[in-house]
């Protein structure tokens, strides 16, 4: 078992660059199927879940070139396999595998898909998306059976802007017959992100980023490339850090207006931070006003960044309140950080964290990717030593976090043991 081992107080000073988004390029390697060409992806962040979405491939058949941070995908020799459920549990992505392979082939056999245990997380609105095309759903267990004679573009109205609906409800129309048309559609970037990638691969795709998607179907798709954006979550989370215990810490290779509203709040909070083009410059702050945040989607302040958050708000004079309004179980960091000297309350979706608090190091287990990011965060900022232990949940989302953080300044390791 890996375990992170942490002693804090250090200050961090430097450059951290931001790697490719782990929620595009978890969507944009299976979308790479539709293609009846090759692929290439570049900027492929160097994270755990790509490796098992790589494995997916590697068993559909799929040929696959890694290149630094490329990967070259050649379908010629694909088939549309069931997909082994130990494989499907491994992420919540494998899911895009399915609509991929529906979108393709009209036919696909798959298992539920996997991923952090944050809330129920129903794929309800993914199966609206495939039914309302024309597709035929049967459910045995955990298993699904999904067949269409035929593929035919249709209105979707989202119940909510999931992002994983929209992403594979635009998969399985890119190739329909007619028009698809995607309402209360979600909006991240990543989405735009996927939406660029199958247009250049011929498809027609117009409204991403936007709460209307409209996909014209085509019969084929030729050779395709994209670029994985940055991620706007993992940059988050080093800006934080540098909120924390930064002096001058520089986060480059980020698109600012994808982390507005965090840099929104911590202005608010009064941390300086210095925003450029495509880097910014942020400090720690010896006092930091309390603030009001509720998750919301894209432009709003991002689910994925409501932990790591908390770890900052420790540290704020007077009681800061964050209302989590997209997953039902997002608060498995706190008992840890209460452990370590916080004082924060929980009230159903909300939390109050009064403050400011010193953290001092403890023993503590990542439940869950975002939960631990809010404990590396919490055991740079501690005194005396941080264990944090089931860390594989960090590494599926975060591109060398030890190496990022040493060269920093920070004095953490990894221990396998
Ligand atoms: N929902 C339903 N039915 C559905 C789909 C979603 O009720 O059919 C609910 C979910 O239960 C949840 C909410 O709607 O409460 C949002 O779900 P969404 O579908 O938008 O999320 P997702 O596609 O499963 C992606 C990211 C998550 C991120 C969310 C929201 C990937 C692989 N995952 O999940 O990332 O939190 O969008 O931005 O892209 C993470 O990176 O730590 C992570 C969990």
């Amino acid at each position: 078992m890996k375990k992170i081992k942490i002693n804090g107080g250090k200050e961090l000073k430097g450059t951290i660059k931001i790697s490719g988004a782990k929620n595009s390029a978890v969507a944009l390697v299976p979308a790479s199927l539709l293609s009846d060409g090759i692929a290439t992806i570049d900027n492929i962040p160097n994270i755990s879940d790509i490796g098992a979405l790589n494995e997916i491939l590697e068993f559909l058949g799929a040929k696959v070139t890694r290149e630094n941070d490329k990967m070259i995908i050649d379908q010629s020799n694909l088939q549309n396999k069931e997909i082994p459920e130990s494989k499907a549990k491994k992420l919540r992505a494998s899911y895009y595998f399915m609509s991929a392979l529906l979108g393709k082939y009209k036919h696909v056999e798959m298992y539920f898909p996997g991923g952090c245990s944050i809330g129920a997380r129903p794929i309800d609105q993914t199966l609206k998306g495939f039914r309302a095309l024309g597709a035929e759903v049967i459910e045995e267990g955990n298993k699904f059976i999904i067949n269409a004679k035929e593929l035919i573009g249709n209105e979707v109205s989202l119940d909510m802007p999931s992002v994983g609906a929209t992403i594979n409800t635009i998969l399985v129309a890119v190739k329909a017959k007619g028009t698809t048309t995607i309402l209360n559609a979600a909006k991240e970037p990543e989405i735009v992100n996927v939406a660029t990638f199958l247009n250049n691969m011929g498809a027609k795709i117009s409204g991403a980023g936007t709460s209307e998607i409209t996909i014209k179907g085509v019969s084929k798709l030729g050779d395709g490339f994209a670029e994985v954006i940055p991620d706007r979550i993992e940059a988050g989370t080093y800006v934080i850090a540098g909120a924390l215990v930064g002096n001058k810490l520089k986060i480059e290779n980020i698109i600012p207006d994808h982390i507005e509203s965090l840099t929104s709040k911590l202005k608010e909070m009064n941390v300086p931070i210095e925003i450029y083009d495509d880097y910014l410059i942020v400090s720690k702050v010896d006092k930091m006003k309390k603030v009001t945040i509720k998750t919301l989607g894209y432009p709003g302040f991002p689910t994925d960044l409501q932990q790591p958050m908390t770890t900052l708000l420790i540290g704020c004079s007077g009681t800061s309140t964050l209302e989590e309004t997209i997953y039902e179980n997002r608060f498995q960091n706190v008992p840890f950080l209460n452990e370590m000297g916080a004082d924060i309350i929980i009230d159903k979706r909300k939390i109050y964290i009064n403050g400011p608090k010193e953290l001092i190091g403890k023993e503590v287990i990542a439940t869950d990717l975002r939960a631990g990011a809010c404990l590396v965060l919490a055991g740079l900022k501690a005194s005396g030593t941080t264990i944090i232990k089931d860390v594989e949940h960090i590494l599926r989302g975060y591109e060398n976090i030890i190496g990022k953080l040493t060269n920093v300044g920070a004095d953490i390791v990894l221990v396998d043991e």
